[in-house]
Order: C-alpha cells, then sequence, then structure tokens
C-alpha cells in the first residue's frame, strides 16, 4: 500500500472531511483504537509551538504509540543535513513524521523522500490540522457547517490558505478582509473554488473589515505577523492597522457570532485587548480540538 502525506487539506478527499468532524466529536471520550502500538513517530520543527506539539504527542500516546520531539535546533533540516538525507534516515527510525517547517517546499522533500507518511504540522502555506479542527469547533458550535459564514479578518496566510480550503469543501461561505497585497493568492483561490463549485460555497476577497463581518457566523482572525516574518512586524502592524478585531466589528457579525483565532494572539494588534477573554470558551475549545482531530486523523491514517 502506499503511504498518504497529509500537507495539505486539500490531500484530505472533500467528500470525507465532514465525516472526519463527526467522528472527531463522538469519539472524544474514547475509547481509541491502539493502532499505533509498537510505533513510533517524530515531531520535527523548525518553529516553536505550544498546541502543536503538545496535542500531536498526546495524540500518539493515546493511541498507543511513542513520540519523539526533535526540537528547532537540533536537526538543521536542509543546513546540517539535506533534507532528502534527514527524510532517508528518519524513514528507517519512526512510522511517520509530523513536520514543522519554514517552508511547504522541505515539507514536500520530507514527503517525496521518505517512505512513511508526513503530516505537516505547520509550513509558510499552510495549517491544515488547525483548519480542520477548527471544523470541528464551528461544528460543534454551530450544529452544522453547510451555509454557515466565516469571515477572516487580516493576512491571507497559511491559517487562512488552509481555512479557505476546509470551507469550500463542506459548504461554508469564506470572506476574507485584508489589505490587497496580503490577500489570499491565486493558486490557492483555483483549488478552492474548484471546491466551491461543488459545495455551493462563497468566496470572497474584501478590503473593508466590517463588510466581510456583516451577518458572519464566524468572525475568525490570525496574527498579522506570522513566525518566520518578524523582520516585517512594523511594517505589517501599519498595513494591518484598520483589521484589528475589537467589539464594534463583532457587533456586525450576526449576535450570537463566535469568534475564533488559532493562537498565539498578539494582544493589541490583530485582537483588541481583552477580546480573547470574552469570548475565550470558543478559542480554548478551539485549541482543545486540535488533540481530538489529530487523533482523528492519526487513526485513519493507520488503520
Ligand atoms: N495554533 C498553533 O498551531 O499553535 P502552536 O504554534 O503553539 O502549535
Ligand atoms: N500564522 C501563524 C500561525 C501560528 C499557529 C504563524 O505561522 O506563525
Amino acid at each position: 500500500m502506499s503511504k498518504r502525506d497529509i500537507l495539505s487539506v486539500a490531500d484530505f478527499p472533500a467528500d470525507e472531511v465532514e465525516q472526519l468532524v463527526k467522528t472527531t466529536v463522538r469519539t472524544k471520550k474514547g475509547p481509541w483504537p491502539q493502532v499505533l502500538a509498537g510505533k513510533s513517530i517524530t515531531l520535527l520543527f523548525e518553529k516553536p509551538s505550544l498546541r502543536t506539539r503538545l496535542s500531536f504527542e498526546l495524540a500518539v500516546h493515546q493511541l498507543g504509540g511513542y513520540a519523539i520531539y526533535m526540537s528547532p535546533d537540533e536537526v538543521g533540516l536542509g543546513k546540517r543535513e539535506s533534507v532528502p538525507d534527514v527524510a532517508h534516515v528518519l524513514s528507517r527510525y519512526v512510522h511517520g513524521i509530523v513536520a514543522r517547517t519554514f517552508l511547504h517546499k522541505s515539507l514536500e522533500a520530507l514527503a517525496a523522500y521518505s517512505t512513511v507518511p508526513v503530516i505537516n504540522a505547520l509550513s509558510d502555506y499552510e495549517h491544515p490540522c488547525q483548519a480542520l479542527s477548527d471544523l470541528v469547533t464551528i461544528f460543534e458550535k454551530r450544529g452544522k457547517l453547510k451555509g454557515l459564514t466565516v469571515a477572516f479578518i487580516g493576512d491571507g496566510n497559511n491559517v487562512a490558505n488552509s481555512l479557505l480550503l476546509a470551507c469550500s469543501m463542506v459548504g461554508i461561505n469564506f470572506l476574507i478582509a485584508s489589505p490587497e497585497e496580503y490577500s489570499l493568492k491565486d493558486n490557492v483561490l483555483k483549488v478552492a473554488n474548484k471546491y466551491a463549485e461543488k459545495s455551493g460555497s462563497q468566496i470572497m476577497l474584501l478590503e473593508e473589515a466590517a463588510m466581510a463581518a456583516k451577518d458572519a457566523d464566524v468572525v475568525y482572525t490570525d496574527v498579522w505577523t506570522s513566525m518566520g516574518q518578524e523582520a516585517e512586524h512594523e511594517q505589517r502592524c501599519i498595513a494591518f492597522a484598520k483589521y484589528q478585531v475589537d467589539d464594534k466589528l463583532m457587533s456586525y457579525a450576526k449576535k450570537d457570532a463566535i469568534l475564533m483565532h488559532p493562537l498565539p494572539a498578539h494582544h493589541g494588534e490583530e485582537v483588541d485587548v481583552g477580546i480573547i477573554d470574552r469570548y475565550r470558551s470558543v478559542i480554548f475549545d478551539q485549541a482543545e480540538n486540535r488533540l481530538h482531530l489529530q487523533r482523528t486523523l492519526l487513526s485513519e491514517l493507520y488503520k
């Protein structure tokens, strides 16, 4: 059997996404199949992490496996050692690689040269496990997916790309408000538009935050400066100044709209100080659901 990599949301069949969400909700409390018994999974991280590392390590343990974390300065992916060599070596030791890389290209090379599954734990292009688990949170809070509207306020970044793909697969409308130069790129839009044609979801690129938030079921934001973009911080704060999520912006959305954020948050930048506290029940459920979704995903990959 050929190995299965999850580098993008698009690597998961669109017609199985809703089932993945429902299975995740149903199996939160277990019992969990011990599909990783006798198996090891390495977590190879080029950037820091709180949620992704912990939730993957726990998910591996809960499925009976052994997780080995490799910190950013340990491996020197592509520096101390070439990506193909790392991929070949890891394939001799472990049964799967969960990798967080700067370049999406590094992930693709890892997947191309390894003989074990590679899962994207965030790259500069996508964060698929975040987006798929966000669907779990949306489903739990709203009881459905199709026909809802997500307003993404801010940077058309890795999180936005994956969320766009996930929403367009399941029929959620996706409106993004960003400064033009930071909006979604054509490559991801092309894929999402194909899903949207089938699922009926609407995709809109806007410049005004209030227009995107109007009547939204979900207002979603993420940092303006992602990991690896620190040198652009000042310039980004200026470009995104009109895109902060505050109470006024939330007032344009539906009365019972939820605020979502993948965390870590930069309080006072993309979110007004204090607003995360008022919406924390959703945002911390969102963090918890990373664990549940990833456990289901691993159960599927190793069944
Ligand atoms: N949301 C998320 O991926 O968090 P970490 O960077 O802490 O893993
Ligand atoms: N866009 C953010 C997400 C962090 C989970 C980053 O890449 O830093």
